[in-house]
């Protein structure tokens, strides 16, 4: 966007485990710095191709790459990763330990997004332990954020998950409620922001997008004056 030709950004979306939305939250976050005006692509790094699957309307303002992680050796993936050119690069990385530990090899800011179920507890968990032992071997600073995703703040529960994510000590993210329009946005191709502009799912994921701005102070994300986390 600046005209220069710093690398990009590189913005990955990791978890052990599948159906955290990982995809979901790939997307959104992508389309959400996108419409800031940022040259963004996503790289669709998981063989399932969801993310490839929401792009094929034509409907999202970026492009998605087409890059699985078992198709080549794990260093040639990361280096075709780390040469793409823009400001940012999102990464949805497939449910799997290797592409965990890859994405965090190559990436500035890490989000693992983690659902109140106790099984993706118990796999942000194990996701971590990851994340700890790649980031010590590692010379560049990464910023690393659970997602709280398909959590209701206002309830008991809701709350139980956020404050149990807070006890693996890294930073948490304002949560994402379970909204309906991240089903709809998937099935009509198209982003929450373009959907539904204003609402719940849109004001959560631009929040989230603050907090990347936070985590990767080189991207200089202009603040989102409508978020409520700015
Ligand atoms: N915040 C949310 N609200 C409602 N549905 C969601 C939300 N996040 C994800 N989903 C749904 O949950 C399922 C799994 O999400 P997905 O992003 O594909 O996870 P992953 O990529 O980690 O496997 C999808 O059907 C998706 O639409
Ligand atoms: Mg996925």
């Amino acid at each position: 966007m600046d005209g220069s030709n710093r690398a990009p950004c590189i913005i990955a979306l990791a978890q052990r485990k599948g159906g955290v939305g990982k995809t979901t939250l790939a997307v959104s976050v992508a389309a959400e710095l996108s419409g800031r005006g940022f040259d963004v692509g996503l790289v669709d790094a998981d063989p399932q191709r969801s993310a490839c699957e929401w792009a094929r309307p034509g409907n999202l303002g970026f492009p998605v790459y087409e890059m699985p992680f078992d198709r080549d050796p794990v260093t040639a993936w990361a280096r075709q990763a780390r040469g793409m050119t823009g400001d940012c690069i999102v990464i949805d990385a497939p449910p799997a330990d290797r592409a965990v530990g890859a994405a965090v090899a190559i990436a500035d800011v890490l989000l693992v997004p983690c659902t109140p179920s106790g099984l993706d507890l118990e796999s942000t968990e194990h996701t971590l332990a990851i994340v700890r032992a790649v980031r010590e071997r590692r010379q560049a600073h990464l910023g690393v954020a659970l997602v709280p995703n398909r959590v209701d703040s206002r309830t008991l529960e809701g709350r139980q998950v956020i404050d149990e994510l807070r006890a693996f000590g890294e930073t948490v993210a304002p949560p994402i409620g379970n909204r309906s329009a991240f089903v709809r946005a998937f099935s009509l191709g198209c982003s929450v922001s373009d959907l539904a502009p204003g609402e719940k799912a849109d004001l959560e994921v631009r929040a989230l997008a603050d907090l990347v701005g936070r985590l990767a102070p080189h991207l200089q994300l202009p603040a989102d004056a409508a978020s409520n986390f700015a």
